[in-house]
């Protein structure tokens, strides 16, 4: 007591200084409860973790969740309908973000970002009126990720982006904030978002001069290119059209050792997981290894939903269509959809003999393996595996019917398409519609236009997008009509 005598000044001192202190403690605490908070929104369900888990990617490019929310309206005309939807981001009933997208607490705020789902899943209808089944693990037909690109980009030069006409639209669209949060933080927040998508889309520039994607493609190894700021004017031109369709990845422990990716340029599954998180913002130093860990063991396992499940298959043509089948194509392919056996599977078949589109294969150069080997470079996970290629992949064909539109970059929008000579193949076809047709084995692309909804026409003719080539006598493309139905037939059990 008698040192806090109000009656000593120096008592006095002690006490304000005490005071001061501790006040400087509490708001020590409270900023860091506040901001100090790194934690995503996890689930247990692998399916769950697969489809909304973080891979730790939001900690760098992560959106603030109340900023993503209102993007759409902010910008709604450089968008091509009503909301993320309409670039192909797919909602489940009464989820506030799509499939693909993860949240996590974190610089006092919700921050979400891309997963590897918004790449690897799709919808289904099996008729048109028929609800949207999501299918994960098969490519994202409907996803156009360029237009998204775009839009982005856009948005953020927009004049309409900033905290003045954002924060009104994050309170009417019932986001919660207070005094802090919309004086500080997210005026802060959106010109911290502009500087990051302007510092990423500054990298991604060669994304202007490329043709449209459409719905279901990305330049992977472009993009990886411009990760790691290649000089991206004064690479061949031959490089830059590497657009390739999202690629199915059940049964990845089956296909360990197996040289795959469209050419074939890594043969293990852990580094083909772990490059392609990089996709998902997770670079080594924020990647959540854990988490990625927990996809790989669902993706090692993971199996395609069943045809049969959907659609009828016709017994006695199938078991006609086997002979036919292991007689052509196993030996590349492999003897079944689960038995993946075959002396030439997981290889690389030369370009000159397949034939197919070059532009794909050109994309991943030589100094791009190298580079590749750089990233985790001083830990376990140094990639060690990437090799330059010079044609494309043998693939097993695990639900091959969800594998349309075919081919690396999607060229062929149905087996029976692919099945045909190369020069009887459709030149022009719509990309994008969910609506399967059972009888050809693909997605129905010949409607331009449903409920207002615009499908992109993809053109054979524009550049990287060619459906020559997997064409000829070994391909099946000589086979009369009836055998050509009776190996569609057999394929539907994969
Ligand atoms: C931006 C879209 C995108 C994201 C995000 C993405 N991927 Fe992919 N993924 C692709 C594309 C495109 C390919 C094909 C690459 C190529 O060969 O050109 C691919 C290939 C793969 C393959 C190899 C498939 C095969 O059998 O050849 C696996 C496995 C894979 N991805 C898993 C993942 C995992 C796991 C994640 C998350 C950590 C992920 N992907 C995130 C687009 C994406
Ligand atoms: C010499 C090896 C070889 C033979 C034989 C072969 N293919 Fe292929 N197939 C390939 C290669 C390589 C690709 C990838 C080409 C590309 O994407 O550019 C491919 C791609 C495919 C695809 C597209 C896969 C996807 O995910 O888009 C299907 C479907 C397919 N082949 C079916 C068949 C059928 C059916 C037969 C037999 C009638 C057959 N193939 C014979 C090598 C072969």
């Amino acid at each position: 007591m008698e040192l806090f005598k109000p009656s000593s000044p120096c008592s006095c001192c002690k006490l304000i200084l005490l005071i001061l202190l501790l006040l400087v403690l509490l708001i020590g605490i409270y900023f860091y409860a506040r901001f100090g908070t790194d934690r995503p929104v996890t689930y247990t369900d692998p399916v769950e973790h697969f489809k909304y888990g973080s891979t730790g990617g939001e900690r760098n490019l992560g959106f603030p969740y109340w900023i993503w929310r209102v993007l759409p309206d902010v910008c709604a005309d450089y968008l091509p309908g009503k909301g993320f939807q309409s670039v192909g981001l797919i909602y489940e009933p009464g989820k506030d973000l799509p499939v693909g997208m993860s949240k996590r607490r974190q610089m006092g705020m919700d921050r979400v970002f891309f997963n590897c789902s918004v790449c690897h899943s799709a919808t289904v209808r099996v008729k048109p009126d028929a609800a949207p089944m999501l299918v994960v693990g098969m490519g994202a037909n409907q996803l156009d990720f360029m237009a998204f690109e775009k839009f982005m980009y856009q948005c953020m030069a927009d004049r309409r982006f900033t905290p003045n006409q954002v924060i009104p639209r994050i309170q009417a669209a019932g986001g919660d904030l207070d005094l802090l949060d919309r004086y500080v933080v997210y005026p802060l927040a959106v010109h911290l978002m502009r500087d990051g998508v302007f510092g990423l889309m500054g990298r991604l520039r060669f994304i202007h001069q490329q043709p449209a994607w459409g719905p279901g493609r990305v330049d992977t190894f472009n993009s990886a290119k411009a990760l790691f700021n290649f000089p991206i004017e004064r690479l061949p031109k031959d490089e830059l059209f590497g657009a390739a369709d999202f690629p199915t990845i059940w049964n990845q422990s089956k296909k360990q050792g197996m040289q795959l990716h469209w050419d074939g340029n890594n043969d293990r599954v852990e580094e083909r997981n772990l490059n392609a998180a990089f996709g998902t913002g997770a670079t080594p130093r924020l990647i959540d290894h854990a988490a990625v860990a927990r996809i790989q063991a669902w993706d090692a396992t993971a199996t395609p939903p069943a045809f049969e499940r959907y659609f009828p298959v016709d017994k006695a043509l199938a078991a006609q269509g086997a002979t036919v089948y292991q007689e052509y194509c196993a030996n590349c392919h492999g003897a079944s959809g689960t038995d993946f056996s075959g002396a030439q599977v997981g290889k690389v078949t030369p370009l000159a003999q397949i034939g197919t589109d070059p532009y794909r294969l050109y994309s991943f150069s030589p100094v791009l393996a190298v580079n590749l080997g750089t990233p985790y470079a001083d830990t376990p996970y140094r990639f060690s595996h990437f090799r330059k290629t010079w044609g494309y992949a043998n693939a097993p064909l695990d639900g091959v019917w969800l594998r349309a539109p075919y081919l690396h970059n999607g060229s062929v929008p149905t087996l029976w398409d692919l099945l045909q000579p190369a020069d009887q193949r459709p030149p022009k076809f719509y990309r994008g519609d969910d609506v399967y047709d059972p009888r050809r084995m693909g997605f129905v692309s010949d409607v331009a236009e449903e409920r207002g909804k615009h499908y992109f026409e993809y053109d054979t003719r524009v550049t990287g997008n060619s459906n020559a080539g997997h064409s000829g006598r070994i391909y099946g493309t000589d086979l009369p009509e009836a055998e050509k139905w009776a190996v569609i037939e057999y394929m539907k059990g994969f």
